[in-house]
């Protein structure tokens, strides 16, 4: 049976991995193919272990792999059949020349324009799923339409909001579709083709349409926002430390205004994750560029303030035991950048440890998903570091707990069975606010939570 529609993405990983298997899921008449040029990747795409971990992808890829859902490292020939070409490939911040340490590096898309322009002989509609800065579609559209073969692209912006550990769900029920394109019936007849696509399963009111830069910086001001809330309630928190005040009990109250309204106020050890920091130096770098500095310097503000929570976070420890760390052993609960994910990429934990490791402390670190990634970020300075999946094993002889990731599983361990096998005194760094801060004092330990007065037996 021919199908429906032939779609590509270029880039296997959080966000092109878990996109196209929805798609594939809720249109088993379109033949979905994920190109990446990482074999490794690839081959765990098509085994029974995939790379990434997220609640719900297992079974929707088993059922569609192989049926309408294929993983392949052969980009050409993908380019080549296929005439919707989604591009999730990675865009990080660059750590050279102009732009250095905040605009974003667009090697890799710039490559994938040009692989696509060399092995395309039909129209194609090609579009951007990876957070770029405003005007890079411009560019890419450039490079795609320089070409003397004649062939005719379409380029959208269609960024992608999902968060890890929802992202099934996110792209089964999303807030919002945007989707960006050139306000011309090219544009628009391109536009149509993928809204077709999203209302197989997304109602119409829910997909928005706009020009293609709007679309681009749309994202990079979602996830600004997102970060400031974040940074908003990690500054209140340092205050209510100071006050005795409680932070849950503020965000309560100031959530509980519809116009704020109550998510993302949950004062943590900091943001981390791939998008937050790295749209945020976008969004300051692009400020910069168009010379609006006052502008550029709020928004900054937003990754100070998360640089402060993590170093407050470090201080607070080591000022809580005696103001030495050297040879303490510190069990730090969870790795990943937030639950349900085995991502760790900026996560809180890898600033955090460093600063432990300075401080000459031997870590045990434990994370039911996260580990593989731990070992890969702590290369080459974890001679004083044990990986350790059972957190009752992890705990084993050390005098401190740091909660760093709000895995569930941490709420319901039986932290009499901890306390009896740790050194005395024992302390707990609540990083998420997850635990039951009185409990835990009751049965003998110092605790600091975010936020709120420290409970301590001295
Ligand atoms: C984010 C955006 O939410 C998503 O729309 C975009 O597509 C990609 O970036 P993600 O980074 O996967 O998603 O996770 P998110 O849930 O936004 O959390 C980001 C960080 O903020 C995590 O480290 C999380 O622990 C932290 N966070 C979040 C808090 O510290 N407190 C909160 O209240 C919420
Ligand atoms: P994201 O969170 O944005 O999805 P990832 O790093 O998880 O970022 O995934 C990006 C993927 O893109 C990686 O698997 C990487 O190997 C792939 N990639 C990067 N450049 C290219 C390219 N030129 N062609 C194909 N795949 C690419």
């Amino acid at each position: 049976m021919t199908p429906e529609k032939k779609i590509l993405c270029i880039g296997a990983g959080y966000v092109g991995g878990p996109t196209m298997a929805v798609i594939a899921h809720k249109c088993p008449d379109y033949q979905v193919t994920v190109v990446d040029i990482n074999p490794e990747r690839i081959d765990q795409w098509n085994s029974d272990s995939l790379p990434i971990f997220e609640p719900g992808l297992d079974p929707i890829v088993k059922r569609a792999r192989g049926r309408n859902l294929f993983f392949s490292t052969d980009i050409e020939k993908g380019i080549r059949e296929n005439d919707i070409i989604f591009v999730s490939v990675n865009t990080p911040t660059k750590t050279f020349g102009v732009g250095s340490g905040m605009a974003a590096d667009l090697q890799y898309w710039e490559k994938t324009a040009r692989q696509i322009l060399e092995h395309s002989d039909a129209p194609k509609i090609i579009i951007e799923k990876s957070t770029l800065p405003v005007k890079t579609a411009q560019a890419m559209e450039r490079i795609l339409t320089t070409n003397h073969k004649k062939v005719r692209f379409d380029v959208l912006s269609n960024p992608e909001f999902l968060a890890e550990g929802t992202a099934v769900r996110d792209l089964e029920k999303p807030d919002r579709v945007l989707i960006g394109a050139h306000r011309t019936p090219e544009g628009k007849k391109a536009q149509d083709v993928l809204v077709d696509i999203y209302t197989r399963w997304v109602p119409r009111d829910r997909i928005l349409t706009c020009d293609i830069w709007s679309s681009e910086l749309s994202k990079l001001v979602s996830n600004a926002f997102l970060a400031q809330r974040v940074s908003s309630i990690n500054a209140v928190s340092a205050l209510c430390e100071k006050t005795d005040a409680d932070i849950t009990q503020v965000a309560r109250a100031v959530g509980m205004d519809g116009r704020i309204g109550n998510r993302f106020l949950n004062a943590s050890v900091g943001f981390g994750g791939s998008c937050f920091q790295k749209d945020i130096l976008n969004l300051v770098y692009l400020c910069r560029h168009y010379g609006l500095h006052e502008a550029a310097d709020y928004w900054e503000g937003v990754i100070r303030i998360n640089d402060h929570q993590k170093n407050r976070f470090v201080f607070n420890m080591l000022n809580a035991m005696f103001n030495t760390l050297a040879n303490k052993k510190i069990c730090m609960f969870g790795f990943a950048f937030k639950a349900d994910t085995g991502d760790t990429r900026e996560s809180p934990a890898i600033f955090i440890s460093k600063k432990l490791l300075e401080e000459k402390a031997a870590l045990v670190i434990t994370d039911p998903k996260a580990l593989p990634n731990a070992r890969i970020d702590l290369r080459g300075i974890d001679q004083n570091v044990r990986y350790v999946e059972d957190p009752y094993e992890a705990v084993a002889g050390t005098h401190a707990i740091a909660v760093l990731t709000e895995w569930g599983l941490y709420r319901t361990l039986d932290y009499q069975k901890i306390f009896d096998a740790m050194v005395q005194p024992a302390f707990i760094f609540d990083g998420r606010n997850i635990l039951d801060h009185n409990a835990l004092f009751e049965i003998g330990f110092n605790v600091y939570p975010i936020g709120k007065p420290a409970l301590t037996h001295f």
